[in-house]
This record gives structure tokens, C-alpha cells and sequence, in this order.
């Protein structure tokens, strides 16, 4: 199948919902079964080294059309045009000095230029209604995580206070919590998955636009390279019970680790008793979509002298604050528990087919 037919069922899913490429894929929760077909031929093709050179030498034309036709070409300033594999060849190990209570804002002095990350789809395990908190941790263990996130607005280029970012990410051995059902994710018969929050929650932009969470450096799970995923709200209301609701999705995005942090993270336990297969940064569709004219990979600093006294992370969102992306949870954390959306992701899947 040529890229070409990829693409153009790609754009027939309406949007870009492919949501985990690989052994793992959902590509369309709201697909039509037609184009679901269609895309599914393509699992192969999207995990094949061929398929990522091809992407780039011969089909940059074909790349540039689908950001066209997705409405993406607009929201990126191309200050710094880049393709994705000199993306992922950049060294994000930052010498700073980093500590606990050090002036976050500070960090992003060499964070580069207002970048926009092209939205993607929420993925299929977002949850709707998690805590404002800034330490999401709770009792996983894994390499400890400082993340910065810098919203800026990408016309102005201005920061972005009282916007609320919401992220999740796997846990150290590739888990996600707080869903039930979705493939290689826990007990599919389990609805204890539902009560799961961590390595889940919501922090406000400060004055300087940054919002910071402590958590975790993520565990990869089959079919995706290790990433955090990060929803930018703007005019959502704080609630006496510590949620957000209302508001626009300004932005949804993944942010990524240098493939040499990974490694190295794979070294420290419990990641290296983590069993899934690693999906390399320019071997995953999600990464080269946003990582192609942009830099979605974190900036890091180490807190001590190894890896496993944990790290600082820091990245810089660019938003169109005009913006209203649809999100679909595959759960909500309601005031009852974690209840699954009917019409979500992971609950459609019987009908839209199991990866
Ligand atoms: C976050 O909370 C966990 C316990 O839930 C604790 O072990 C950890 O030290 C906290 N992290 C930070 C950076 O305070
Ligand atoms: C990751 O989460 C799953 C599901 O909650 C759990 O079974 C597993 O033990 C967690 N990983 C680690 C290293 O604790
Ligand atoms: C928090 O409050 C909102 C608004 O009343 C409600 O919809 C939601 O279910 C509550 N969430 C939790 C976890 O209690």
C-alpha cells in the first residue's frame, strides 16, 4: 500500500486518530469501519525502518499536505523548520544546575524558540477529572521526574498564565491506570484499573505560563515510544472538590525522551524488568507527526550525579489560544469512582475492533 493511501485514510478518519501504531494499534475509535480497514493494512507498514525513511526522502510532499488537510500547517510558525530524524539526533542532556527549589521559570532560557507541537489526537487513555495536584506519584516506583511545561501563546509568543495542563503517562513497567480494558493495560476483567489516579493530574500556568508536576520518567508499553501526554485547558473552572471542568482543549499533545535517556533508563530498576519491546522515537508515527518542522522532546537535567537520583524535565508548549481540539475520554474520575465513557475509546473498542 502506498503512503499516499495511508495518508488519505488517515484524513478519512476525520481526524488523526491513530492512536498507538504497532502491535498495539486503535487507529479509530470515531472511524467508519470502511476506513478502518483501510488503515489497518498499514500496521506493518508504520513499524517498518523502510516506511520511516520513506516517510521523509520521498513523501515529504505527501506530510506536508496531511498538516495541511488536518488544519496544522497554520499553527506552526516554522521558526526552526526541522524534520524528525535531525529532531531525534539533537542531545537534550542540559549541564544546568537543577534543585527543588530552584526557579523553574529559569529553566527555559534555552529552551528554544516558540514551538508549537502539532495536536494529535488525546490517545485512547485519557481520564477526564483527575486532581489538581502537583505530585502525581503516589506509590509508583520509578526514577523520579521534576516536569516543567511552559504554555506560550504561538502568535505572541507570550506566556500563558491560568491555563491548566493535565497529563498522564505508564507507569515504570508500561501501565497505565485508571482504565479498564484496553489491551496489554492490567486485568481487562479488573475494575479496580478504574480506581487507579496515578501518574495523573491537573497544575495551572503560573505568571511565567509553567505548570510543573513531580512524577515519574515513564515506562514504554508495545507500540509506542515512551511518552507523556499533555492536554492544555484555558477558562476551566477550579471546583471545591479539586477538578477542573468547563473550559477549551487549547492544545493536546506527546512529549518525548532522548532514545539515549531511554536507554539509560532501561538500566534502572524496575524499567528494566519492564518485558515490552522498545519502539525507537523514529520508529513511531506519533513521534515523526510531531516531530517533523518541531522539537517535542523534553529538556533534561540530572539532580545528582546519576540517573536514579531523578531528573528535571522541561519543555515549551506553543498554543493557539483560539483553539477548541474534541477530547474523548476513555474514563471519567467522577465523585462514584472512575466510571468508563460509553462512547470512549477503550469502551468502543469491541465494535471498533481490538488492536
Ligand atoms: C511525591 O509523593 C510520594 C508519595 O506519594 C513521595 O514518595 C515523593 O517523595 C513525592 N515527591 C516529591 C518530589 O515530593
Ligand atoms: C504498574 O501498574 C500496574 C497496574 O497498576 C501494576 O500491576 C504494576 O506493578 C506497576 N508497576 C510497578 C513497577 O509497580
Ligand atoms: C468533582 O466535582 C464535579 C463538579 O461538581 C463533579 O462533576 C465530579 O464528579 C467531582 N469529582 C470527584 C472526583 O469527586
Amino acid at each position: 500500500m502506498s503512503l499516499k493511501t495511508i495518508f488519505s485514510g488517515l484524513l478519512l478518519a476525520g481526524t488523526l486518530v491513530l492512536a498507538h501504531p504497532g502491535k498495539e494499534e486503535v487507529f479509530a475509535h470515531s472511524a467508519l469501519p470502511l476506513e478502518r480497514k483501510s488503515l489497518n493494512h498499514c500496521n506493518k507498514e508504520f513499524s517498518e525502518p523502510e516506511f520511516v525513511k520513506r516517510t521523509v526522502e520521498v513523501h515529504g510532499r505527501e506530510y506536508a499536505r496531511l498538516r495541511r488537510e488536518l488544519g496544522l500547517e497554520n499553527e506552526s510558525p516554522k521558526l526552526d523548520p526541522r524534520d524528525y530524524i535531525s529532531v531525534s539526533k539533537i542531545d537534550h542532556k542540559s549541564s544546568k544546575t537543577v534543585s527543588k527549589t530552584m526557579d523553574l521559570a529559569s529553566l527555559f532560557s534555552d529552551a528554544g524558540a516558540c514551538m508549537l507541537m502539532p495536536a494529535v489526537d488525546q490517545g485512547p487513555l485519557y481520564v477526564l477529572g483527575e486532581q489538581v495536584r502537583k505530585n502525581i506519584t503516589e506509590n509508583e516506583p520509578g526514577i523520579k521526574m521534576t516536569l516543567a511545561i511552559q504554555v506560550v501563546d504561538y502568535k505572541t509568543c507570550k506566556t500563558v498564565p491560568n491555563a491548566w495542563v493535565d497529563i498522564w503517562s505508564s507507569n515504570s513497567t508500561g501501565i497505565y491506570t485508571g482504565v479498564q480494558g484496553y489491551p496489554g493495560m492490567g486485568d481487562p476483567k479488573d475494575a479496580g484499573m478504574l480506581k487507579g489516579t496515578a501518574l495523573r493530574g491537573v497544575q495551572p500556568t503560573d505568571d511565567h505560563g509553567v505548570a510543573s508536576f513531580d512524577s515519574l520518567l515513564p515506562g514504554h508499553y508495545d507500540g509506542r515510544a515512551s511518552h507523556i501526554h499533555a492536554i492544555v485547558y484555558l477558562g476551566a473552572t477550579k471546583q471545591p472538590n479539586n477538578t477542573i471542568t468547563g473550559g477549551k482543549a487549547s492544545h493536546i499533545g506527546q512529549l518525548y525522551f532522548d532514545q539515549s535517556l531511554i536507554a539509560s533508563i532501561d538500566t534502572v530498576a524496575p524499567y528494566s524488568s519492564n518485558k515490552n519491546k522498545v519502539l525507537k522515537n523514529t520508529a513511531d508515527f506519533l513521534f515523526m507527526q510531531g516531530a517533523n518542522g518541531d522539537d517535542p522532546i523534553v529538556r533534561y537535567a540530572l539532580v545528582g550525579k546519576t540517573l536514579s537520583e531523578g531528573v528535571f524535565a522541561w519543555i515549551r508548549f506553543g498554543i493557539n489560544q483560539n483553539a477548541n481540539k474534541a477530547v474523548n475520554p476513555a474514563a471519567f474520575m467522577t465523585d462514584k469512582g472512575g466510571v468508563m465513557n460509553p462512547k470512549g475509546p477503550v469502551a468502543l473498542l469491541p465494535k471498533t475492533g481490538y488492536p
